[in-house]
Protein backbone atom coordinates (compact mmCIF):
# COMPACT_ATOMS: atom_id res chain seq x y z
CA UNK A 1 0.00 0.00 0.00
CA UNK A 2 1.06 3.91 -0.61
CA UNK A 3 1.29 6.26 2.32
CA UNK A 4 0.61 5.51 5.87
CA UNK A 5 -2.40 3.13 6.23
CA UNK A 6 -3.38 0.04 8.99
CA UNK A 7 -6.09 -3.03 9.31
CA UNK A 8 -8.56 -3.03 12.11
CA UNK A 9 -9.14 -6.10 13.70
CA UNK A 10 -12.18 -6.45 11.44
CA UNK A 11 -10.10 -6.38 8.64
CA UNK A 12 -10.61 -2.79 7.03
CA UNK A 13 -9.13 0.36 6.21
CA UNK A 14 -7.90 3.15 8.31
CA UNK A 15 -5.66 6.10 7.09
CA UNK A 16 -4.87 9.29 9.91
CA UNK A 17 -6.40 7.10 12.52
CA UNK A 18 -9.92 7.25 10.56
CA UNK A 19 -11.94 4.05 9.43
CA UNK A 20 -12.64 4.57 5.64
CA UNK A 21 -15.38 2.24 5.39
CA UNK A 22 -17.19 4.07 8.30
CA UNK A 23 -16.52 7.23 6.51
CA UNK A 24 -17.28 6.16 2.97
CA UNK A 25 -20.87 4.89 4.43
CA UNK A 26 -21.68 7.70 6.25
CA UNK A 27 -20.07 10.79 4.16
CA UNK A 28 -21.17 9.04 0.52
CA UNK A 29 -19.05 7.84 -2.37
CA UNK A 30 -17.10 8.99 -4.33
CA UNK A 31 -15.07 11.20 -2.09
CA UNK A 32 -11.23 12.42 -2.11
CA UNK A 33 -9.66 11.70 1.22
CA UNK A 34 -6.29 13.41 1.99
CA UNK A 35 -3.89 12.22 4.71
CA UNK A 36 -2.96 15.51 6.29
CA UNK A 37 0.30 14.75 8.44
CA UNK A 38 1.69 13.35 4.71
CA UNK A 39 1.18 16.11 3.16
CA UNK A 40 2.78 18.56 5.72
CA UNK A 41 5.50 16.09 6.17
CA UNK A 42 6.47 16.12 2.39
CA UNK A 43 6.48 19.93 3.02
CA UNK A 44 8.75 19.59 5.95
CA UNK A 45 11.11 17.21 3.78
CA UNK A 46 11.24 20.25 1.09
CA UNK A 47 11.86 22.56 3.91
CA UNK A 48 14.15 21.14 5.83
CA UNK A 49 16.15 19.24 3.07
CA UNK A 50 16.49 23.02 1.51
CA UNK A 51 17.38 25.11 4.67
CA UNK A 52 20.19 22.60 5.23
CA UNK A 53 21.63 22.51 1.99
CA UNK A 54 20.86 25.85 0.54
CA UNK A 55 18.81 28.34 3.12
CA UNK A 56 18.78 31.11 0.53
CA UNK A 57 15.69 29.48 -1.38
CA UNK A 58 11.70 29.16 -1.55
CA UNK A 59 9.80 26.03 -1.86
CA UNK A 60 6.53 27.01 -3.72
CA UNK A 61 3.54 24.61 -3.75
CA UNK A 62 2.43 24.01 -7.53
CA UNK A 63 -1.44 24.66 -6.44
CA UNK A 64 -2.51 22.47 -10.27
CA UNK A 65 -1.46 19.87 -8.25
CA UNK A 66 -4.59 19.95 -5.94
CA UNK A 67 -6.16 23.52 -4.50
CA UNK A 68 -8.51 24.81 -2.29
CA UNK A 69 -8.66 27.13 0.37
CA UNK A 70 -8.19 24.61 3.56
CA UNK A 71 -4.88 23.79 1.41
CA UNK A 72 -3.95 27.26 1.29
CA UNK A 73 -3.60 27.63 5.08
CA UNK A 74 -1.46 24.24 5.07
CA UNK A 75 1.20 25.55 2.33
CA UNK A 76 1.36 28.84 4.46
CA UNK A 77 1.43 27.19 7.90
CA UNK A 78 4.34 25.08 6.67
CA UNK A 79 6.26 28.44 5.33
CA UNK A 80 5.84 27.96 1.40
CA UNK A 81 4.97 29.61 -1.45
CA UNK A 82 2.17 28.87 -3.63
CA UNK A 83 2.36 29.00 -7.78
CA UNK A 84 -0.57 29.67 -9.66
CA UNK A 85 -1.57 29.17 -13.41
CA UNK A 86 -4.51 31.32 -13.29
CA UNK A 87 -7.05 34.28 -12.28
CA UNK A 88 -9.13 31.60 -10.68
CA UNK A 89 -6.10 29.94 -8.69
CA UNK A 90 -4.85 33.29 -7.54
CA UNK A 91 -8.62 34.30 -6.62
CA UNK A 92 -8.82 31.03 -4.47
CA UNK A 93 -5.48 31.68 -2.44
CA UNK A 94 -6.47 35.41 -2.12
CA UNK A 95 -9.66 34.48 -0.56
CA UNK A 96 -8.08 32.43 1.74
CA UNK A 97 -5.98 35.49 2.57
CA UNK A 98 -2.72 33.69 1.17
CA UNK A 99 -0.18 36.68 1.22
CA UNK A 100 0.35 38.05 -2.18
CA UNK A 101 3.76 38.12 -1.88
CA UNK A 102 4.04 34.95 -1.89
CA UNK A 103 2.74 33.62 -5.32
CA UNK A 104 4.07 33.06 -8.60
CA UNK A 105 2.06 33.72 -11.59
CA UNK A 106 2.49 31.74 -14.35
CA UNK A 107 0.38 31.18 -17.68
CA UNK A 108 1.47 31.00 -21.32
CA UNK A 109 -1.82 32.97 -22.03
CA UNK A 110 -2.89 35.52 -19.42
CA UNK A 111 -6.08 37.16 -20.14
CA UNK A 112 -6.59 40.61 -20.48
CA UNK A 113 -8.41 40.19 -17.16
CA UNK A 114 -6.27 37.99 -15.34
CA UNK A 115 -3.01 40.06 -16.18
CA UNK A 116 -5.33 43.41 -14.55
CA UNK A 117 -6.44 42.20 -11.69
CA UNK A 118 -3.17 40.14 -10.59
CA UNK A 119 -1.62 43.61 -11.51
CA UNK A 120 -4.06 45.22 -9.07
CA UNK A 121 -4.06 43.47 -6.03
CA UNK A 122 -0.53 42.46 -6.08
CA UNK A 123 2.17 39.36 -6.93
CA UNK A 124 5.02 37.58 -5.76
CA UNK A 125 7.07 36.67 -8.24
CA UNK A 126 5.23 37.12 -12.58
CA UNK A 127 6.36 34.85 -14.54
CA UNK A 128 6.91 35.94 -18.50
CA UNK A 129 6.12 33.21 -20.97
CA UNK A 130 6.53 34.69 -24.40
CA UNK A 131 7.65 37.90 -26.18
CA UNK A 132 3.64 39.20 -26.35
CA UNK A 133 3.35 38.86 -22.73
CA UNK A 134 6.44 41.13 -22.47
CA UNK A 135 5.25 44.03 -24.75
CA UNK A 136 2.09 44.03 -23.41
CA UNK A 137 3.37 43.99 -19.56
CA UNK A 138 6.09 46.42 -21.00
CA UNK A 139 3.18 49.23 -21.41
CA UNK A 140 0.47 47.63 -18.29
CA UNK A 141 3.21 47.16 -15.77
CA UNK A 142 3.02 50.95 -14.66
CA UNK A 143 -0.23 49.93 -13.46
CA UNK A 144 1.34 47.78 -10.79
CA UNK A 145 -0.06 48.80 -7.39
CA UNK A 146 2.99 47.88 -5.33
CA UNK A 147 6.25 49.60 -7.11
CA UNK A 148 8.56 47.65 -9.44
CA UNK A 149 7.02 44.60 -11.00
CA UNK A 150 8.92 41.64 -9.86
CA UNK A 151 9.49 39.39 -13.14
CA UNK A 152 11.29 36.01 -14.09
CA UNK A 153 11.41 34.70 -17.66
CA UNK A 154 10.07 31.21 -18.08
CA UNK A 155 12.99 29.95 -20.09
CA UNK A 156 13.26 26.20 -22.25
CA UNK A 157 16.31 24.38 -21.63
CA UNK A 158 16.10 22.07 -24.26
CA UNK A 159 15.51 18.77 -22.37
CA UNK A 160 13.66 16.15 -22.97
CA UNK A 161 13.30 14.56 -19.37
CA UNK A 162 12.10 10.90 -20.73
CA UNK A 163 8.12 11.39 -18.90
CA UNK A 164 5.01 10.82 -20.80
CA UNK A 165 4.57 13.63 -23.91
CA UNK A 166 1.97 15.55 -22.57
CA UNK A 167 3.74 16.07 -19.43
CA UNK A 168 7.49 17.29 -21.61
CA UNK A 169 7.55 21.04 -20.88
CA UNK A 170 10.87 21.86 -21.24
CA UNK A 171 11.93 20.82 -25.36
CA UNK A 172 12.19 23.63 -27.69
CA UNK A 173 8.95 22.88 -29.50
CA UNK A 174 7.21 23.34 -26.20
CA UNK A 175 4.21 26.00 -26.18
CA UNK A 176 5.72 27.13 -22.94
CA UNK A 177 8.29 29.86 -22.51
CA UNK A 178 11.44 31.33 -24.27
CA UNK A 179 13.66 29.20 -25.97
CA UNK A 180 17.51 30.43 -25.03
CA UNK A 181 17.94 29.03 -29.14
CA UNK A 182 18.39 31.73 -31.60
CA UNK A 183 18.73 34.06 -28.51
CA UNK A 184 15.34 34.73 -27.76
CA UNK A 185 15.32 34.48 -24.40
CA UNK A 186 18.29 36.74 -24.26
CA UNK A 187 16.47 39.75 -26.42
CA UNK A 188 13.54 39.30 -24.37
CA UNK A 189 15.41 39.80 -21.02
CA UNK A 190 17.70 42.41 -21.70
CA UNK A 191 13.94 44.44 -23.31
CA UNK A 192 12.71 43.99 -19.85
CA UNK A 193 15.39 45.63 -18.76
CA UNK A 194 14.50 48.89 -20.52
CA UNK A 195 11.14 48.80 -18.55
CA UNK A 196 11.07 51.62 -15.44
CA UNK A 197 8.24 49.43 -14.37
CA UNK A 198 9.64 45.84 -14.10
CA UNK A 199 11.69 44.67 -11.88
CA UNK A 200 13.80 41.54 -13.52
CA UNK A 201 14.80 38.69 -10.95
CA UNK A 202 15.72 36.36 -12.70
CA UNK A 203 14.67 33.24 -14.88
CA UNK A 204 12.43 30.06 -14.61
CA UNK A 205 12.32 26.46 -16.37
CA UNK A 206 10.09 23.27 -15.74
CA UNK A 207 11.07 20.77 -17.84
CA UNK A 208 7.98 18.26 -17.23
CA UNK A 209 6.08 15.76 -14.48
CA UNK A 210 6.38 12.73 -13.41
CA UNK A 211 10.29 12.52 -13.80
CA UNK A 212 11.88 9.58 -12.51
CA UNK A 213 15.77 10.45 -12.23
CA UNK A 214 17.18 13.31 -11.08
CA UNK A 215 19.88 13.47 -14.29
CA UNK A 216 17.22 15.74 -16.12
CA UNK A 217 17.28 18.52 -13.42
CA UNK A 218 20.59 18.19 -12.67
CA UNK A 219 21.10 19.34 -16.76
CA UNK A 220 18.38 21.65 -16.84
CA UNK A 221 20.31 23.89 -13.42
CA UNK A 222 23.70 23.52 -15.59
CA UNK A 223 22.21 25.00 -18.81
CA UNK A 224 19.63 27.52 -17.28
CA UNK A 225 23.15 28.75 -15.11
CA UNK A 226 25.49 28.63 -18.06
CA UNK A 227 22.76 30.89 -19.95
CA UNK A 228 22.71 33.27 -17.02
CA UNK A 229 26.66 33.38 -16.75
CA UNK A 230 26.15 34.34 -20.53
CA UNK A 231 23.70 37.06 -19.85
CA UNK A 232 25.85 38.86 -17.04
CA UNK A 233 28.80 38.91 -19.96
CA UNK A 234 26.85 40.10 -22.73
CA UNK A 235 24.88 42.67 -20.40
CA UNK A 236 26.48 43.21 -17.33
CA UNK A 237 23.74 42.41 -15.59
CA UNK A 238 23.29 39.18 -12.82
CA UNK A 239 20.10 37.61 -12.89
CA UNK A 240 19.86 36.61 -9.34
CA UNK A 241 17.16 34.23 -9.09
CA UNK A 242 16.99 30.59 -10.34
CA UNK A 243 13.41 28.81 -10.09
CA UNK A 244 13.54 25.13 -10.95
CA UNK A 245 9.91 24.56 -11.49
CA UNK A 246 8.65 21.43 -10.25
CA UNK A 247 8.31 17.53 -11.52
CA UNK A 248 9.97 15.54 -9.19
CA UNK A 249 7.99 11.94 -9.85
CA UNK A 250 6.33 9.49 -7.29
CA UNK A 251 5.51 5.70 -7.09
CA UNK A 252 1.91 5.04 -8.12
CA UNK A 253 2.82 1.62 -7.41
CA UNK A 254 3.87 -0.62 -4.68
CA UNK A 255 6.63 -2.23 -7.57
CA UNK A 256 7.51 1.54 -8.41
CA UNK A 257 8.68 2.41 -4.56
CA UNK A 258 12.35 1.93 -5.20
CA UNK A 259 12.49 3.59 -8.93
CA UNK A 260 12.22 7.26 -7.47
CA UNK A 261 14.46 9.14 -5.30
CA UNK A 262 13.35 11.14 -2.43
CA UNK A 263 12.42 14.90 -2.11
CA UNK A 264 15.43 15.54 -0.41
CA UNK A 265 17.95 12.96 -2.78
CA UNK A 266 16.36 15.48 -4.85
CA UNK A 267 17.37 18.66 -3.63
CA UNK A 268 20.74 17.70 -3.00
CA UNK A 269 21.02 17.09 -6.63
CA UNK A 270 19.77 20.31 -7.46
CA UNK A 271 21.70 22.52 -4.60
CA UNK A 272 24.84 20.42 -5.41
CA UNK A 273 24.78 20.95 -9.30
CA UNK A 274 23.98 24.54 -9.02
CA UNK A 275 27.07 25.03 -6.04
CA UNK A 276 29.38 22.97 -8.34
CA UNK A 277 28.30 24.67 -11.61
CA UNK A 278 28.24 28.54 -9.99
CA UNK A 279 31.85 27.55 -8.61
CA UNK A 280 32.80 26.52 -12.12
CA UNK A 281 31.64 29.58 -14.01
CA UNK A 282 32.30 32.14 -11.53
CA UNK A 283 28.97 32.79 -11.16
CA UNK A 284 26.97 34.34 -7.88
CA UNK A 285 24.66 31.36 -5.93
CA UNK A 286 21.17 32.49 -7.22
CA UNK A 287 18.50 32.78 -5.09
CA UNK A 288 16.59 29.14 -5.50
CA UNK A 289 13.48 28.26 -6.06
CA UNK A 290 11.27 25.37 -6.58
CA UNK A 291 7.91 24.25 -7.31
CA UNK A 292 6.78 20.54 -6.45
CA UNK A 293 3.30 19.89 -6.78
CA UNK A 294 2.75 15.87 -7.08
CA UNK A 295 5.53 15.30 -4.77
CA UNK A 296 3.81 17.18 -1.94
CA UNK A 297 -0.04 15.65 -2.63
CA UNK A 298 -0.37 12.57 -4.77
CA UNK A 299 0.35 9.58 -2.03
CA UNK A 300 -0.75 11.58 0.86
CA UNK A 301 -4.46 11.25 -1.43
CA UNK A 302 -6.72 8.44 -2.48
CA UNK A 303 -10.61 8.02 -3.95
CA UNK A 304 -12.76 5.98 -1.86
CA UNK A 305 -15.51 4.68 -4.29
CA UNK A 306 -18.69 1.91 -3.80
CA UNK A 307 -18.72 -0.71 -5.85
CA UNK A 308 -21.92 -1.42 -8.51
CA UNK A 309 -22.48 -3.96 -11.19
CA UNK A 310 -19.94 -6.44 -11.19
CA UNK A 311 -19.71 -8.53 -14.75
CA UNK A 312 -17.96 -11.18 -16.72
CA UNK A 313 -17.74 -11.11 -20.45
CA UNK A 314 -16.96 -13.47 -22.61
CA UNK A 315 -13.25 -14.47 -22.74
CA UNK A 316 -13.51 -14.17 -19.34
CA UNK A 317 -12.43 -10.86 -18.69
CA UNK A 318 -14.23 -9.37 -15.18
CA UNK A 319 -15.56 -5.38 -14.82
CA UNK A 320 -16.34 -4.43 -11.01
CA UNK A 321 -17.43 -0.94 -12.06
CA UNK A 322 -17.88 1.95 -9.55
CA UNK A 323 -19.63 5.12 -8.63
CA UNK A 324 -16.90 7.73 -9.97
CA UNK A 325 -15.07 7.31 -13.08
CA UNK A 326 -12.83 9.37 -15.34
CA UNK A 327 -14.74 12.64 -14.59
CA UNK A 328 -13.16 12.55 -10.94
CA UNK A 329 -9.79 10.98 -12.37
CA UNK A 330 -8.76 11.10 -15.98
CA UNK A 331 -5.38 10.25 -15.89
CA UNK A 332 -5.84 7.01 -17.13
CA UNK A 333 -7.61 7.96 -20.28
CA UNK A 334 -4.87 11.21 -20.45
CA UNK A 335 -1.72 9.16 -20.04
CA UNK A 336 -2.31 5.75 -19.97
CA UNK A 337 -1.88 6.01 -15.81
CA UNK A 338 -1.88 3.14 -13.36
CA UNK A 339 -3.01 2.69 -10.28
CA UNK A 340 -3.45 0.02 -7.43
CA UNK A 341 -6.46 0.05 -4.95
CA UNK A 342 -7.37 -1.71 -1.93
CA UNK A 343 -10.84 -3.34 -0.94
CA UNK A 344 -11.69 -1.32 2.08
CA UNK A 345 -14.13 -3.54 3.72
CA UNK A 346 -12.03 -6.80 3.17
CA UNK A 347 -8.52 -5.84 2.83
CA UNK A 348 -7.14 -9.15 3.17
CA UNK A 349 -8.82 -12.52 2.01
CA UNK A 350 -7.75 -15.51 0.71
CA UNK A 351 -10.09 -15.34 -1.86
CA UNK A 352 -8.49 -13.33 -4.68
CA UNK A 353 -9.12 -12.68 -8.11
CA UNK A 354 -8.21 -10.42 -11.37
CA UNK A 355 -10.46 -7.39 -11.96
CA UNK A 356 -10.95 -4.69 -14.03
CA UNK A 357 -12.16 -1.26 -12.34
CA UNK A 358 -14.52 0.40 -14.62
CA UNK A 359 -15.63 3.61 -14.42
CA UNK A 360 -19.41 4.69 -14.53
CA UNK A 361 -18.87 6.98 -17.72
CA UNK A 362 -19.82 6.60 -20.99
CA UNK A 363 -16.68 5.90 -22.85
CA UNK A 364 -14.86 2.40 -23.14
CA UNK A 365 -12.11 3.93 -22.19
CA UNK A 366 -12.88 5.11 -18.75
CA UNK A 367 -11.38 2.01 -16.99
CA UNK A 368 -9.78 3.09 -14.22
CA UNK A 369 -7.81 0.06 -13.32
CA UNK A 370 -6.99 -2.53 -16.02
CA UNK A 371 -6.81 -5.77 -14.48
CA UNK A 372 -5.85 -6.09 -11.13
CA UNK A 373 -5.65 -8.57 -8.22
CA UNK A 374 -8.38 -7.69 -5.12
CA UNK A 375 -9.75 -9.77 -3.09
CA UNK A 376 -13.28 -11.10 -4.00
CA UNK A 377 -15.39 -8.35 -4.47
CA UNK A 378 -19.04 -7.68 -4.16
CA UNK A 379 -21.76 -5.12 -4.69
CA UNK A 380 -21.54 -2.68 -2.24
CA UNK A 381 -18.29 -3.03 -1.15
CA UNK A 382 -15.70 0.28 -0.68
CA UNK A 383 -13.29 0.42 -3.04
CA UNK A 384 -10.03 2.82 -2.20
CA UNK A 385 -7.87 4.03 -5.43
CA UNK A 386 -4.82 5.17 -3.94
CA UNK A 387 -2.53 8.22 -5.12
CA UNK A 388 -5.16 10.52 -6.68
CA UNK A 389 -4.48 13.37 -4.71
CA UNK A 390 -2.45 15.24 -7.57
CA UNK A 391 -3.98 16.27 -11.01
CA UNK A 392 -7.32 14.38 -10.13
CA UNK A 393 -9.53 16.90 -8.14
CA UNK A 394 -8.21 19.82 -9.81
CA UNK A 395 -8.42 17.76 -13.24
CA UNK A 396 -12.23 16.72 -12.16
CA UNK A 397 -14.66 17.45 -15.18
CA UNK A 398 -18.55 17.77 -14.82
CA UNK A 399 -18.41 14.64 -17.82
CA UNK A 400 -21.87 12.81 -17.91
CA UNK A 401 -22.66 15.37 -15.28
CA UNK A 402 -21.18 13.45 -12.32
CA UNK A 403 -21.20 15.45 -9.24
CA UNK A 404 -17.63 16.86 -8.13
CA UNK A 405 -16.85 13.85 -5.14
CA UNK A 406 -16.02 16.34 -2.09
CA UNK A 407 -12.85 16.24 -0.43
CA UNK A 408 -11.77 15.37 2.93
CA UNK A 409 -8.87 15.36 4.71
CA UNK A 410 -7.67 13.35 8.12
CA UNK A 411 -5.92 14.12 10.68
CA UNK A 412 -5.25 12.26 14.35
CA UNK A 413 -8.69 10.19 13.40
CA UNK A 414 -11.13 12.97 12.57
CA UNK A 415 -11.92 13.85 9.23
CA UNK A 416 -12.64 17.35 8.08
CA UNK A 417 -14.96 18.10 5.59
CA UNK A 418 -12.44 20.41 3.24
CA UNK A 419 -14.84 20.90 -0.08
CA UNK A 420 -18.26 19.91 0.15
CA UNK A 421 -19.26 17.44 -3.23
CA UNK A 422 -21.20 19.18 -5.25
CA UNK A 423 -25.18 17.57 -5.35
CA UNK A 424 -27.83 17.68 -8.59
CA UNK A 425 -28.49 21.20 -7.79
CA UNK A 426 -25.12 22.57 -8.12
CA UNK A 427 -25.05 21.11 -11.20
CA UNK A 428 -28.02 23.07 -13.25
CA UNK A 429 -27.68 26.26 -10.87
CA UNK A 430 -25.70 28.07 -13.47
CA UNK A 431 -27.99 27.06 -16.53
CA UNK A 432 -30.16 29.90 -17.72
CA UNK A 433 -33.21 29.08 -20.05
CA UNK A 434 -34.14 32.30 -21.73
CA UNK A 435 -38.14 33.81 -22.22
CA UNK A 436 -38.40 32.79 -26.08
CA UNK A 437 -37.84 28.99 -24.85
CA UNK A 438 -41.22 29.06 -23.28
CA UNK A 439 -41.82 28.44 -19.33
CA UNK A 440 -42.29 24.16 -19.43
CA UNK A 441 -41.02 21.42 -22.01
C1 LIG B 1 5.43 25.78 -14.14
C2 LIG B 1 5.14 24.57 -13.34
N1 LIG B 1 5.66 24.49 -12.09
C3 LIG B 1 5.41 23.41 -11.31
C4 LIG B 1 4.65 22.35 -11.76
C5 LIG B 1 4.41 21.20 -10.84
O1 LIG B 1 4.92 20.01 -11.33
P1 LIG B 1 4.86 18.67 -10.47
O2 LIG B 1 3.45 18.50 -10.04
O3 LIG B 1 5.28 17.63 -11.44
O4 LIG B 1 5.80 18.83 -9.34
C6 LIG B 1 4.12 22.38 -13.05
C7 LIG B 1 3.32 21.26 -13.55
O5 LIG B 1 3.01 21.09 -14.66
C8 LIG B 1 4.37 23.53 -13.87
O6 LIG B 1 3.87 23.64 -15.09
Amino acid sequence: MLGEKTITADNELTIAGCNVVELARKMGTPLYLYDEEHMRSNMREYMTSFSESYPTSVVAYAGKAFLCSAFCRIIQQEGLWLDVVSGGEYYLARQANFPPERIIFHGNNKTDWERREVLKRGIGRWVIDSEMELEWLMEEAQNYSKGKLPVLFRITPGIDPHTHRHITTGTVDSKFGLPIEGGVAERAIAQALLSPWIEVCGVHCHIGSQISSLEPFEKAAEIMLEFMASFQKAKDFVLRELDMGGGLGVPYLDQEKEKFPSISQYVMAITDKVKETCARLSFPLPFLLVEPGRSIVNTAGSTVYQVGVIKEVPGGKKYVAVDGGMSDNPRPILYDARYQAVVANRVLSDTREVVSIAGKCCESGDVLINEIELPKMESGDILLVEGTGAYNFSMASRYNLLPCPGVVFLRQGEPYLVVRPENWGDLVQKDLIPDYLGKEC
